[in-house]
This record gives C-alpha cells, sequence and structure tokens, in this order.
C-alpha cells in the first residue's frame, strides 16, 4: 500500500505544538507573537494565499497584522512600510508576497527586512547561513516544509539521493541546501534538475525521494519515477475542467494517480506541501519571537 503523505495531518501536529509555545511565551514572557503580510496588489492567488497565512495566525494566538497596498505602490513606499515594520517592536516577523509588480526591485525589497524578522528566510544573510551552516537563521518555508513532512512521515532524507526537480530561489535551490545540511533532516545526496536537464526522467528516475517543484502541471508521469521512491509534489497549479463547478480543478506537478501506483510514499495536492508552507511561517514567526523575547527554541 502507498504511503500517503498528509501535509495537513502533519500541519495540525506541528499548529498544535505551536499553539502551546505561543501561550507559554504570553504566559512566562509577556510577548504575543507578531507577524506582518505586505501584499502589493490585488493578485487573487497571493489575496488568497495571504489571506490564508494571516488566518492561521489568528487561530494559533499570533497578532497579525495585513497591509494591503495599491498596485501602482512606489518601490520607496513599500521600502517605508518594511522600516516602519523593523522598528516596530510588535512584529517579529515580515512578510512581502512575492511576486512584486514589475516596477519593483525584488531583490533591494527583501535586502531591506531585517534580518531578524526574517521569517520568509529570503534575505541573503538567511540564504548565506543555511548555505555555509554559519549561525542561526529562517529557512525558507516551502521547503523546511518538505523536509518536516519526510522526516516526520518516517521517511528521514539521510544518505538518500534526493532529485529536485526545479531551481528557483523560493524552492528548488534552498530545499537543496537543506537537504545536504550536516543536520537533522539533512545529510542526503542531492541532484537538482530543471527545465534544461537532458534525459529527465533518467534522473527522476534515479531518485529514492523526488521532491519536484516545477510548476508545470502533472508533468512528472509514471513512467519517469522508479518503484518504491517516496514523492513530494509542490505544485499548485489551476487547469481548466468543465466538469468541476468552478471550471477548473487545482492539481501538483506530479500525475498522482499514475505516480502513486509506483512510489512507496507520495504527498498530495491538494493537502500536501501547502499546509505545511503556513505551517512553517507560524514556526519561523514563532521562533523569531522566541529569540527577542529569550526564550529557547
Ligand atoms: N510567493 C509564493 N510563495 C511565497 C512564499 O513562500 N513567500 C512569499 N513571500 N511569497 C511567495
Amino acid at each position: 500500500m502507498t504511503q500517503i503523505i498528509s501535509g495537513r495531518e502533519i500541519s495540525d501536529e506541528i499548529r498544535s505544538e505551536l499553539k502551546d509555545q505561543v501561550a507559554a511565551l504570553k504566559a512566562e514572557h509577556g510577548v504575543t507573537p507578531g507577524l506582518a503580510t505586505v501584499l502589493v496588489g490585488a493578485e487573487p492567488a497571493s489575496q488568497m494565499y495571504v489571506g490564508m497565512k494571516n488566518k492561521a495566525a489568528h487561530a494559533m494566538g499570533i497578532h497579525s497584522d495585513q497591509i494591503t497596498l495599491e498596485a501602482d505602490t512606489s518601490e520607496d513606499e513599500l521600502l517605508g512600510v518594511v522600516e516602519g515594520l523593523n522598528s516596530n517592536p510588535e512584529i517579529h516577523g515580515i512578510l512581502v508576497q512575492l511576486p512584486l509588480p514589475d516596477h519593483i526591485d525584488e531583490g533591494k525589497v527583501l535586502e531591506a527586512i531585517d534580518p531578524l524578522k526574517d521569517v520568509d528566510g529570503f534575505h541573503p544573510m538567511s540564504v548565506g547561513r543555511l548555505a555555509t551552516g554559519s549561525g542561526d537563521f529562517f529557512a525558507p518555508c516551502t521547503p523546511a516544509g518538505v523536509v518536516e513532512m519526510l522526516v516526520r512521515s518516517g521517511n528521514d532524507p539521510s544518505g538518500k539521493h534526493v532529485v529536485i526537480v526545479g531551481r528557483s530561489n523560493i524552492v528548488g535551490k534552498p530545499a537543496a541546501a537543506l537537504l545536504m545540511r550536516k543536520a537533522p533532516g539533512g545529510n542526503a545526496t542531492v541532484t537538482v534538475a530543471h527545465s534544461r536537464t537532458a534525459d529527465l526522467a533518467a534522473v527522476t528516475r534515479s531518485a529514492d525521494i523526488l521532491v519536484v517543484a516545477m510548476g508545470r502541471p502533472e508533468m512528472i508521469t509514471g513512467d519517469m519515477v522508479s518503484e518504491g521512491t517516496v514523492v513530494i509534489d509542490v505544485g499548485t497549479n489551476r487547469v481548466d475542467d468543465d466538469t468541476r463547478e468552478k471550471g477548473y480543478r487545482v492539481c501538483g506537478d506530479v500525475l498522482f494517480d499514475e505516480v502513486k501506483e509506483k512510489a512507496a510514499a507520495i504527498s498530495p495536492v491538494p493537502g500536501g506541501v501547502g499546509p505545511m508552507t503556513i505551517t512553517m511561517l507560524l514556526a519561523n514567526t514563532v521562533k523569531s519571537a522566541s529569540l527577542r523575547a529569550g526564550a529557547s527554541v
């Protein structure tokens, strides 16, 4: 029987642990963790993600500020908002939802966030610390969620050949760095494949663990996976479907029904990595507040 790795269940487990930590921070240190999300424009998917992040924070007892700016907000205005949040003592985590409109330099905005409040893990300091293993850092939420899913489902990546399909700054690259770390949840042998990889199927078939983050609906088919592989599907895609009331369905980058037949374990979409990304954001916010309060993390 194929093991279904439910991000929803693992998420619930972690959120219940976090709820206790939030209560302890309040009771013992008088600190309420605070998260600020900044959304520029009204892109429906981004609006939905930011809404979900704030709702989840609230449910956990985390204070959350949702800042929504017009799509034509200037880079300077946005930098001003980030500066204000940097100096706000009630805010322990700042998330600027990506992508930003074309007229704003994403790198400049991410670098403006105080690294001590960088709960997204996208600041160059966080990226550098993750890569070098020096000092404390916030791990980017989606790859951190992937690692938690593997470990908590009994599929520890240590010593395994992990093939990551996708090389984005948000998922592929940090996932590779996390999985090859000399630390719990790491110690894997990592291959990063991408859209220009020659004979992608030969590479994906060589994986013990396959992490797919290409953003292409159902592109990993059954013939691309070996028997017994553990498959984590990071993709979230909307595809037209006239049989559904909404006119679309949500699917991953993996053709689930085919790949499930060969995989030892597989994460579904929805209900897989999605909830984990939000949970790791909450975990990073609680970690940031704990560090500030001098509490153990
Ligand atoms: N856009 C897509 N994923 C993410 C994420 O994890 N964080 C932010 N800030 N923007 C995103």
